[in-house]
């Protein structure tokens, strides 16, 4: 699938004296149903996560704490993204490969998923991938 999918999507953010609130609710901000949530943290300086594309799953990425750094690849074409705000998340379309590295100390990465965890709908192997997204 094409990485012009792939987007920054502005999350409601209710400015407060007391705090500001940022909520997201599946099928209205983003556009899918959440089934399941994730986040890295505890990161170690220099780690790289990712390195991996899934065949059907969507998913939102905000980085809650701190920053990172999110590359896209959809076998033809790469794009950067710099995350540092927990009211703007990445959104990532099905058949795109990402790395995820520049974690700045205490960072955290919050994964909203359209599915359950299920190791059947990775592709880890980029080669694999490249074949599937029909690019080799
Ligand atoms: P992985 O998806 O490779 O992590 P990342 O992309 O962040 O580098 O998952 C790392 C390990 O965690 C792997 O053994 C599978 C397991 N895992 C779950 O059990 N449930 C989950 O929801 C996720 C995302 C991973």
């Amino acid at each position: 699938m094409s990485i012009e999918r792939c987007k920054i999507i502005d999350l409601p953010k209710i400015h407060d004296p007391r705090g500001n609130l940022t909520s997201i609710e599946g099928g209205v901000h983003i556009p899918f149903d959440i089934q399941r949530v994730y986040y890295l943290y505890d990161v170690p300086g220099g780690s790289e996560r990712g390195g991996h594309a899934h065949k059907e799953l969507q998913q939102l990425i905000v980085a809650m704490s701190g920053s990172f750094d999110v590359l896209l690849d959809d076998g033809r074409k790469k794009k950067r993204y710099h995350l540092n705000r927990s009211y703007s998340g990445l959104y990532v379309c099905p058949m795109i490969w990402r790395e995820l590295d520049n974690f700045s100390s205490g960072s955290v990465c919050m994964v909203l998923a359209s599915s359950h965890y299920d190791e059947s709908d990775y592709f880890r192997d980029y080669q694999q991938f490249l074949n599937a997204a029909g690019v080799l």
